[in-house]
């Protein structure tokens, strides 16, 4: 790794990996083929990121509109979320990967919620890479639970509404306490949100690849990274007060 790639490693990736159902089709399987393949590539994916030392990496695993799709795939994804909950926590776990789950839990079967439950406490304690996974979520419905939140707060008199800022709002939403994505990588070609965190991609860099999300690979995160090296990010300043700050 050369130095400024070291430099500028992202603190917190966000990922929307989109395109499963595709690559299922391209071989001629059923979409839950490519969820399962994609599984892998998750797997991979946080492999990378703990080598590399990366704070906190977000995936966007289920959006809470991906509830409207046919009821086989969504139980077929469903049927995967448990398996992986069982297969792969010890490892996370091994590895000190602290695991959370953000999004609307009440929709999802008792079982899973309790598998959610259940790895969130065992990890916990881990001081490695903080891993989201954004399972029932909708950037909408992020900034509606915290907007309850102040609203419930403010009536009951803890909050005086003048003095509302930017950080309270922040440390209402799911992802509180962490720092904003530095890198949002989407796979499969679209080059749209989808819902994801609206709120905390303000000044996100945006990285969107061709790729399927089954095909990315170690070289493909690889790819992103040094894209991401290459950015200036000047959160509003000129280029030459951004170099003069170091952050070139
Ligand atoms: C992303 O892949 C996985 C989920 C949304 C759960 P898709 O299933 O959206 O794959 P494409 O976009 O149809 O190829
Ligand atoms: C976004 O992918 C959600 C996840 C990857 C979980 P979609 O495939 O649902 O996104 P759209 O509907 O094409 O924008
Ligand atoms: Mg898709």
């Amino acid at each position: 790794m050369t130095k400024n790639e070291g430099f500028s490693l992202p603190r917190h990736v966000a990922v929307i990996m989109d395109g499963n159902g595709r690559w299922a089709q391209r071989r001629l399987l059923p979409r839950q083929a490519g969820h399962r393949a994609g599984l892998t590539a998750v797997r991979r994916l946080i492999e990378g990121c703990v080598q590399r030392g990366i704070g906190a990496l977000t995936l966007f695993a289920f959006s809470s509109e991906n509830w409207q799709r046919p009821q086989g795939e969504v139980g077929s994804l469903m049927g995967l979320f448990v398996n992986a909950l069982e297969s792969e926590v010890a490892e996370l776990h091994k590895n000190r990967v602290c695991i959370r789950f953000i999004g609307a839990r009440a929709q999802f079967s008792a079982a899973l919620q309790q598998g959610m439950r259940a790895s969130e406490q065992l990890t916990a304690g881990n001081d490695g890479l903080v891993l989201n996974i954004a399972a029932g979520y909708g950037g909408r419905w992020d900034l509606v639970q915290a907007a309850r939140h102040l609203a419930t707060e403010a009536v009951d008199g803890r909050l005086r509404v003048e003095e509302l800022d930017e950080q309270q709002v922040s440390n209402s939403l799911a992802l509180a306490g962490l720092p904003d994505p530095d890198l949002f990588i989407r796979t499969g070609g679209e080059q749209r949100i989808s819902n994801f965190l609206l709120w905390n991609l303000a000044y996100t860099e945006l990285y969107f690849t061709e790729l399927l999300w089954p095909d990315f690979d170690a070289a493909a995160l690889q790819a992103a990274l040094s894209w991401f090296a290459q950015r200036q990010r000047r959160f509003g300043r000129t280029p030459e007060q951004t170099r003069d700050a170091g952050h070139a």
